[in-house]
């Protein structure tokens, strides 16, 4: 991967293994996985393995989740992205979805929005994708907010993994 993206407060850039603390600091607040299943990681290792995982998606796949920095600082503030799904979910496999997640320290700032517009942005004249993806937990209102803000729309309801009530978003 190298290239990243740039807004007016962020860089989005290839996550490296540099990232494992801000990682850590993100996965380990039981407030960002509120809505993500209620697990969140426990050791740096499992941000380390987490921050590998997706250097393979980006050799695989030639895209995957980037970090997001603030320009002002430096900080890593979260993750932003498109990835590619293989496995089936919403009756769907092998498709693009956009996802984020943030520090709380760094929430209702509007860096989730402003990182996902140039993401839905580079979908279509970057990757050249024909139709993007994402999914939320149906209480997630702030997520739902952003994706919707973005342009996708609302297309069903579903339950993740046999657990998790979702609503799933397209942009056609
Ligand atoms: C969801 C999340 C990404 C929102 O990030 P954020 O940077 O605070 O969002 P923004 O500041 O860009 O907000 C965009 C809009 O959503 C609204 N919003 C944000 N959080 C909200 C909430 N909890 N409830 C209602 N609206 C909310 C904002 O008011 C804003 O609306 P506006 O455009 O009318 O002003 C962040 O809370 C997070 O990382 N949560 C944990 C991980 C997660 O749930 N990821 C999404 C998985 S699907």
């Amino acid at each position: 991967m190298n290239f990243k993206l740039e807004t007016e407060r962020l860089i989005l850039r290839p996550l490296e293994m540099g990232d494992a603390e801000g990682m850590f600091l993100l996965d380990s607040n039981p407030n960002v996985h509120t809505y993500l299943g209620n697990k969140p990681v426990k050791s740096i290792e499992e941000s380390i393995g987490y921050i590998q995982n997706i250097q393979n998606q980006y050799k695989e796949n030639g895209i995957g989740r980037f970090a997001v920095i603030l320009k002002e600082t430096g900080e890593f503030i979260g993750w932003s992205g498109i990835k590619f799904i293989t496995e089936e979910e919403n009756n769907h496999s092998h498709f693009y979805e956009i996802g984020y997640r943030f520090r709380e320290e760094f929430w209702g700032k509007g860096f989730a929005y402003e990182s996902a517009k140039a993401w839905y942005d580079y979908a279509f004249s970057g990757l050249n994708i024909t139709v993007l993806y994402a999914s939320a937990h149906i209480e997630n209102a702030g997520s739902r907010k952003i994706l919707e803000k973005i342009g996708l729309r609302l297309k069903n309801e579903y339950i993740w993994n046999n657990e998790i009530p979702c609503v799933w978003y397209a942009s056609k």
